[in-house]
């Protein structure tokens, strides 16, 4: 595997994939690897010629109040599982490849109605910041291909939607959660939960499921009152819990056959977010 960290050296060694005329993947991330990052790879493998994988703590979708000092740094760890995983190219730049300008000045990108709701509410700068991010990774990349966890399904959405309003050549492509046998969604995030915790958070997969089966035989609030009631009874506090159109995340009508519950709740200072897809 080749490591690279300026936009200089990965054009360098992009231009020569695409002189040989090799399908590139690509697969952004923030670092500190788990089992679900490695899917988005070993998916890319299966489809692509070469993958390239990015490391970058993007500064611009945290605020000031959240987690970026402390987010989970393991590169030792992270190179040897891509190593392993056979990805030909890491880019980890350093914030001046990515923010020329700096920070402050950084021209950004809005995907406007899927950024206003869900998680989006409670944290208004962050899918601007990835939007951002993630037009300037696919810019420098120009993958044919680009891999996201469904996990963030919002997240996926509004990359998939940024992609194509900008005609941006590279696809979007989403892959399913990888869950721990408990129903526990991989997350990096999953580090600060106490091993107690860990038990109580496979819980949120559980009710999902439970909301599911209640909406397909009975009303849609009495699914959600249901949810909710379950929830709290298992210690979270809940930021929102919603039964949204898969394609858009907009309020289904009774037309719509294809459903998501999505959840975002806080397990004591950690916040966890999840969701189920499924149809009628
Ligand atoms: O999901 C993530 O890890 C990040 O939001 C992403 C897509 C790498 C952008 O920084």
């Amino acid at each position: 595997m080749q490591t690279v960290v300026n936009v200089q050296a990965l054009h360098a060694v992009l231009s020569k994939y695409r002189q040989q005329g090799l399908r590139v993947g690509f697969v952004p991330t923030m670092g500190n690897l788990h089992d679900g990052h490695l899917a988005l790879v070993d998916a890319a493998i299966k489809q692509c010629d070469k993958v390239v994988v990015s490391i970058f703590v993007n500064p611009m979708q945290f605020s000031a109040n959240e987690d970026f000092d402390t987010y989970p740094v393991t590169p030792e760890e992270d190179e040897q599982a891509l190593i392993d995983h056979k990805v030909s190219l890491l880019y980890r730049p350093q914030l001046k490849e990515i923010y020329p300008s700096g920070l402050s000045a950084q021209t950004k990108v809005e995907v406007s109605d899927l950024s206003d709701m869900l998680c989006g509410l409670s944290r208004p700068h962050f899918f601007s910041g990835v939007a951002t991010v993630v037009n300037i990774l696919f810019n420098q990349v120009r993958a044919d291909v680009a891999f996201f966890g469904k996990k963030d399904y919002q997240q996926y959405l509004i990359v998939k939607k940024m992609a194509s309003d900008l005609s941006l050549d590279t696809r979007v492509e989403g892959i399913d959660t990888v869950r721990l046998e408990s129903g526990l969604a991989m997350s990096s995030r999953n580090h600060y939960l106490s091993s107690d915790e860990k038990i109580q958070a496979a819980n949120l997969y559980r009710i999902l499921g439970e909301l599911a089966s209640s909406y397909k035989t009975g009303s849609r609030n009495k699914a959600i009152e249901l949810g909710l009631g379950q929830l709290s009874e298992c210690g979270f506090d809940v930021d929102y819990l919603e039964l949204r159109r898969q394609s858009d995340l907009s309020e289904p009508s009774e037309n719509d056959l294809k459903l998501i519950v999505l959840a975002a709740v806080w397990l004591g200072k950690t916040r966890l977010i999840d969701n189920l897809e499924f149809s009628l």
